[in-house]
């Protein structure tokens, strides 16, 4: 059994090598340029966007890209980073499920001279210099836009009190620590609202459906006002259940998600979601210019934040810049 999983390993790393193949380089040949790229996982529509530009991105500029997708396990996201240093790829994009433990694997990289991209997600570390840039969304700035809508409704709404359910991301991933912290700061002082409870659904619409049965069994869908969902495949769960048990989601309970897909877009506009956060999957062109720069020899450093905003109920809805992903 060992012999035929070792067999059927070296194949798929020849596989590997082989769909990546340096190619001597020549001014119309920057394919001889290969990016390793370990992606987390595949958990909600966001993150097969964001594959999709990545792999988009990395075939426009005519780099080889030798992608690794981690299903949702730090440790096979360091395996893969190890199997980009043996193969001495160019550079290293990753996205880090969660902030902490990346330092043993990182200095690998840099003792063999490869420089990293962190790509959506940071690592917590002490050593700066251990990654060159990092792509990825402003987490903090969706938090307090959440946040900032809610103000906008309870207002609206001329509420004296309102108990809000966070349903979170990934725990001690950077989405989920930022868009609580970016949320709390801004609704955290105001005595009309008290966050009756934090549960993870780690980025799962099913774990959204986890998250929304065992917070309706714990206070009733009288006691829940507004439910914080840190993005839209949760959300999209909780929706279900939500109109499974006849409570009139965006009406009965407010709900505030993140992500921006098409699906959660169009579920605002049937009143369904009260205010969709965006953040965008679109991150592969901008890595790939990085890529591109380091290997003119440019100096790379520092943050890309794309720009994004949000939709809310408050908005015209028929405006056509009004769609999701
Ligand atoms: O890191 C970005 C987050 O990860 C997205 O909001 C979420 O949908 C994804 O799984």
């Amino acid at each position: 059994m060992k012999r035929i999983i070792c067999v059927a390993a070296s194949m798929l790393l020849c596989m590997m090598l082989a769909s990546c193949s340096r190619q001597p380089e020549t001014e119309n040949n920057p394919g001889s340029v290969v990016v390793g790229f370990s992606q987390l996982g595949a958990e909600s529509s966001w993150r097969i966007a964001n594959t999709a530009s990545m792999e988009d991105a990395a075939k426009d500029a005519g780099f080889g890209l030798m992608m690794e997708n981690a299903n949702q396990k730090q440790e096979k996201q360091i395996d893969a980073i190890r199997s980009f240093i043996a193969y001495q790829v160019d550079v290293i994009v990753f996205s880090p499920i969660v902030e902490n433990g990346w330092d043993n694997v990182l200095h690998e990289a840099k003792k063999a001279g490869i420089p990293v991209i962190l790509m959506d997600r940071m690592i917590e570390t002490e050593e700066k210099d251990l990654y060159t840039a990092y792509v990825g969304a402003d987490f903090y700035a969706e938090g307090r836009r959440a946040g900032e809508f809610l103000l906008q409704k309870a207002d609206a709404m001329k509420a004296e009190h309102l108990n809000i359910a966070e349903i979170s991301g990934t725990i001690d991933s950077t989405p989920m620590r930022e868009r609580q912290r970016g949320f709390m700061d801004v609704i955290g002082g105001d005595p009309r609202f008290t966050v009756i409870d934090s549960i993870s659904g780690d980025f799962l619409r099913s774990k959204g459906e986890e998250c929304a049965r065992q917070l309706l069994d714990q206070y009733g869908a009288g006691g829940i006002d507004v439910i914080y969902s840190h993005n839209d495949s949760m959300t999209l769960g909780v929706l279900d259940v939500l109109e499974k048990q006849d409570i009139k989601p965006g009406k009965d309970i407010v709900l505030i998600t993140v992500d921006g897909e098409k699906e959660a877009v169009d579920a605002l506009k049937a009143g369904k979601v009260n205010c969709v956060v965006q953040c965008t999957p679109n991150l592969g062109k901008a890595v790939m210019e990085l890529v591109k720069k380091l290997k003119s020899g440019e100096h790379v450093a520092g943050t890309y934040h794309p720009e994004e905003g949000m939709f809310t109920e408050f908005d015209d809805l028929s405006n056509p810049a009004v769609e999701g992903f």
